[in-house]
């Protein structure tokens, strides 16, 4: 039976209000049995934990991401730490840096970022990392912040392989999105080829970024599964390979036992 893992969603999105029940549906039909529903600010945070605890399939990431890093206060120290000890939260993240929108001074994105990578050492979760146009800042506050104790996977990533060579080498993972499947796409599929199997993650990013052949639309956790056939065909394996492989690793990443 194919076991797919969708590492990173957004199911408390407005865009899904309506039919969430449904687009579960979809996704349990395309194969897709865990999802990893991740926040990016305080009320996403409260969501994504009530979504893990009514539905068996998700797990919670909590955390504020860098568009938000304006809103962070102590207040929020206090709600990531106690929100991070819910059963079924797994993940301290989205976090990080995103120098291509600057919706927070960078300054303030940096300084919220190695907040929370504390807090995440502190409770003992991995980190889920947003970076975009931010790289070498990204990898310094991670070591700075010794966050390879924790570890946690790039999602989305968008490096080049010398990059990702080198989280790797931290003990990073690496989340491939609907990006890969771009015909535009050069550097994703060149990091496909290298990472080994056992740090590959995949993902939707649900509602953005859908793959192909579904790229405009909506996209929804059932759409992994485009992601996976895309890594088995540049890697030269089968799909059921490929999502055996990314859940595996998803579900030692998360601490996921069942
Ligand atoms: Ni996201």
């Amino acid at each position: 039976m194919i076991e797919l893992f969708d590492s990173h969603a957004h199911l408390d999105h407005e865009r899904f209000t309506e039919d969430k029940n449904e687009v579960l549906e979809r996704a349990r039909e395309n194969g897709v049995q865990y999802i990893l529903n991740a926040s990016g600010d305080p009320i996403s945070c409260y969501d994504s934990v009530a979504l893990a605890e009514t539905e068996d399939m998700i797990y919670a990431a909590v955390g504020i991401h860098p568009h938000e890093a304006k809103v962070f206060t102590e207040d929020t120290v206090e709600l990531l730490r106690h929100l991070a000890r819910k059963d079924k939260v797994v993940a301290i993240g989205e976090i990080g840096l995103d120098y291509y929108y600057d919706h927070s001074e960078r300054e303030i994105q940096r300084d919220v970022f190695r907040k929370q990578i504390r807090i995440a050492r502190e409770v003992g979760l991995p980190i889920i990392v947003h970076d975009r146009d931010a790289h070498e800042d990204t990898l310094i506050i991670l070591k700075e912040e010794n966050a390879q104790d924790v570890g946690g996977v790039f999602h989305c990533f968008s490096g080049s392989v010398q990059m990702a060579r080198e989280i790797l080498k931290m003990g990073f993972y690496i989340s491939m999105a609907g990006p890969v499947t771009f015909k535009n796409s050069k550097k994703a599929p060149e990091v496909v080829g290298v990472v080994p199997e056992d740090r590959l993650l995949i993902e939707t990013d649900c509602p953005y970024l859908s793959p192909e052949p579904k790229r405009g639309k909506r996209n929804e956790p059932g759409h992994v599964k485009y992601v996976a056939e895309k890594i088995a065909e540049i890697r030269g394996e089968t799909f059921e390979q490929v999502a055996g492989y990314t859940t595996q690793n998803a579900k030692r990443l998360f601490g996921i036992n069942d």
